[in-house]
């Protein structure tokens, strides 16, 4: 989807996927990571460039226009195409297998997601996945912009804050039992999208994609299972941008 919006050819995924992981990997080295950054830096230039020449409808082609009007140098409009790539791409694709599996080992909960016959309640349950999973797993980094006190700590102004969001959102006052999966549950104000001025910027896009595929896979392919046992699946290393599964065999 998102490829689809930026106008990137999505046989080029693997290739991007790949780099996109290095660069947020601790398994690699600062020199890997760079090389890997510049490679996909290198993509993205030459293809905002081929699409100065070729335009498209599609956010490459608007970021190739005002690259040729100077409102954007090019490396400014490479940057926000690797942004949007990376973010758009892991995280959701991660909401997809990661969540799949969970349903399928929540058959109750899986049951109603397939009755659910409105676009309601079928927000609802995004809304709780998206809770559950929290896919975006690291804390999120902010500066205090004033003093002030916390469960008993002082914060001064200029202090550094980690925020974890999966802490947040399993939290039991805000969450009553948490740690159970409930599609039925008000998930509303959930953090898995973050907080304030940086809220992720593609949230309503990451909603619709997955409303549309929860709705979809599990009704059409009611027999969907996993193809292998559960103590075979390898999750992606621990310290990857988004939490997730690295290969979701399946079958029906
Ligand atoms: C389920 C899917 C997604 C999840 C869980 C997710 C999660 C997040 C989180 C936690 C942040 C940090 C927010 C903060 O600092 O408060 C973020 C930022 C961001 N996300 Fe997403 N995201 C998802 C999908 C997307 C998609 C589809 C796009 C692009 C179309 C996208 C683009 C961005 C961008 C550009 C930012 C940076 C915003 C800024 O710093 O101002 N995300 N996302």
């Amino acid at each position: 989807m998102i490829c689809a919006l930026l106008g990137v050819p999505y046989e080029d995924h693997d290739f991007f996927q790949e780099h996109a992981s290095f660069a947020t990997r601790s398994d690699k080295t600062a020199e890997q990571q760079q090389t890997a950054n510049a490679a996909l830096g290198g993509y993205l230039a030459r293809l905002i460039q081929k699409k100065t020449e070729e335009p498209a409808e599609d956010v490459l082609s608007d970021f190739a226009a005002r690259v040729k009007d100077g409102d954007l140098t090019l490396p400014e409009a490479t940057l926000l195409a690797m942004i949007l790539l990376i973010a758009g791409h892991e995280t959701s694709a991660t909401m997809i297998t990661l969540g799949t599996a969970l349903l399928l080992e929540n058959p109750e909960q899986l049951a109603r997601l397939q009755q659910i016959d409105n676009t309601t309640d079928a927000a609802g349950a995004v809304e709780e996945i998206l809770r559950y999973l929290t896919v975006a797993q690291f804390g999120q980094r902010r500066i205090a912009r004033e003093d002030f006190e916390f469960e008993g700590v002082d914060i001064k102004a200029g202090d550094g804050i980690v925020v974890p969001l999966p802490a947040g959102n399993w939290d039991p006052d805000a969450f009553p039992e948490p740690e159970k999966l409930d599609l039925t549950r008000k998930a509303t104000h959930h953090h898995a999208f973050g907080w304030g001025i940086h809220q992720c910027l593609g949230q309503q896009l990451a909603r619709i994609e997955l409303q549309v595929v929860y709705g979809t896979l599990y009704r059409r392919i009611p027999t969907l299972r996993l193809a292998v046992d559960r103590e075979e699946l390898t999750f992606r290393p621990a310290d990857s941008l988004a939490a997730g599964i690295a290969a979701l065999p399946v079958t029906w």
